[in-house]
C-alpha cells in the first residue's frame, strides 16, 4: 500500500521532518515560507493529511475545498484557534493538537514576561542602548518585587498551572485564578476567585492562560484593564484576540496601569502601532513554546497523530 501523502505547511525541526519523510510521503516546505490560500486548497485536494502550524488558517472555505481529499489536519500547537472546528466537524475532517508538551516552555515564558515587566526591563535596556544611562542611582528604575504579590490567573488549565506553581514555589507570590470549570487541588497554595473581574481587581500581576477564538475574543475589555490597580501588570502568553490592544495601550500610555508583557497578537504578525509606542511593555514574537526540545516534541507528538489516524488507532490528542 503507498505511504500516505503529508503537506506539511512550514519547516520544522530536523528530527521531526526526518521522521515524516521516512514514515510518509511527505511534501516539506524547506524554504519555510508560508503558504498561499491556493497553495493550502490544492494540498487539500492532492493530501491525505495536513500539518499547518497557527500561522495558517484552516477556515470553512479551505475545509469546503471541492475535491477535498484531506482526512486529518494535525495542528503544530496545542491552540486551534486558526482552525474553523465546526467547520471540520461538519465536513467530518479529523482534527488534532500537541497538548502537554509546551506547557512548561510556554510557563516560563510568562515567568520571563513578568520578571521583564515588573523589572522595567526592556525600557532599561533601551535606555542603555541609545548612550542615555548616566550611571547607578540609589532611586534610578526602581520596579516590584514579586514575593508577596498576587499573580491572577485567568484560565487555570495546564499551562496557568505551571505559570502558577513557577510563581508560588519559586517566588513566593501568592496565586488567585478563575477558571469557568473547577480544578484543583493543586501541590501550591491557590484561591478561587469567583469571576474574571474578581481576578483582574486583586491581582498585581494578571497572567493570561485562555485559549483564543469565538467564546473568549475580547475578554480582556477595556472595562477589565479599568479594573486593575494602577500598580499591577498584565502578561498575555495566550492569544492575542483574548485581548483589546487598544485598550491596553491606552491603559499603558495614561498610566492606569504599570507595565506589560505579551508575547501574542489579534493580527499576527502585525502588531498595532499603539502597542509598538506603549511604555513599559515587553513585545515578543510568539515565542512561547520556540525551545528546540519542545518544538521537536511538538512535531512529533503530531505526527504521532498522523501516524494513529493512518493505523487506525486511538488518537493521543484529537479535537474533533
Ligand atoms: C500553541 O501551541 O498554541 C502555541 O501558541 C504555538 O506554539
Amino acid at each position: 500500500m503507498s505511504r500516505p501523502r503529508i503537506v506539511v505547511t512550514r519547516r520544522l525541526p530536523e528530527a521531526v521532518e526526518a521522521r515524516l519523510a521516512e514514515t510518509f510521503d511527505a511534501a516539506l516546505n524547506p524554504t519555510d515560507d508560508p503558504m498561499s490560500a491556493e497553495s493550502l486548497a490544492e494540498a487539500m485536494r492532492s493530501a491525505d493529511g495536513l500539518l499547518p502550524a497557527v500561522s495558517d488558517r484552516i477556515d470553512a472555505a479551505l475545509i469546503a475545498t471541492p475535491g477535498r481529499r484531506v482526512q486529518i489536519v494535525a495542528n503544530f500547537a496545542v491552540g486551534v484557534n486558526n482552525i474553523d472546528l465546526d467547520a471540520a466537524r461538519a465536513a467530518g475532517l479529523v482534527v488534532t493538537n500537541t497538548p502537554g508538551v509546551l506547557t512548561d516552555a510556554t510557563a516560563d515564558l510568562a515567568i520571563a514576561l513578568t520578571l521583564a515587566a515588573t523589572r522595567r526591563m526592556t525600557e532599561t535596556e533601551a535606555v542603555l542602548r541609545r548612550g542615555a544611562w548616566d550611571g547607578f542611582r540609589p532611586t534610578g528604575y526602581l520596579g516590584m518585587g514579586l514575593q508577596g504579590r498576587t499573580l491572577g490567573i485567568v484560565g487555570m488549565g495546564r499551562i496557568g498551572q505551571a505559570t502558577a506553581r513557577r510563581a508560588a514555589l519559586g517566588f513566593g507570590m501568592k496565586i488567585a485564578y478563575f477558571n469557568r470549570s473547577p480544578v484543583g487541588p493543586f501541590d501550591f497554595p491557590a484561591e478561587a476567585l469567583p469571576s474574571v473581574e474578581a481576578v483582574m481587581a486583586a491581582a498585581d500581576v494578571v497572567s493570561l492562560h485562555i485559549p483564543g477564538g469565538e467564546g473568549n475574543r475580547g475578554l480582556i475589555s477595556a472595562a477589565m484593564i479599568a479594573a486593575m490597580k494602577p500598580t499591577a501588570y498584565l502578561v498575555n502568553t495566550a492569544r492575542g484576540d483574548v485581548l483589546d490592544e487598544i485598550a491596553l495601550a491606552e491603559a499603558l500610555a495614561a498610566g492606569r496601569i504599570a507595565g506589560a508583557g505579551l508575547d501574542v497578537y489579534a493580527e499576527e504578525p502585525a502588531v498595532p502601532a499603539a502597542l509598538l509606542a506603549a511604555p513599559n511593555l515587553t513585545l515578543l514574537p510568539h515565542i512561547g513554546s520556540a525551545t528546540l526540545e519542545t518544538r521537536t516534541a511538538m512535531g512529533m507528538l503530531a505526527t504521532d497523530n498522523l501516524v494513529a489516524h493512518f493505523a487506525g488507532r486511538p488518537l493521543p490528542a484529537r479535537v474533533v
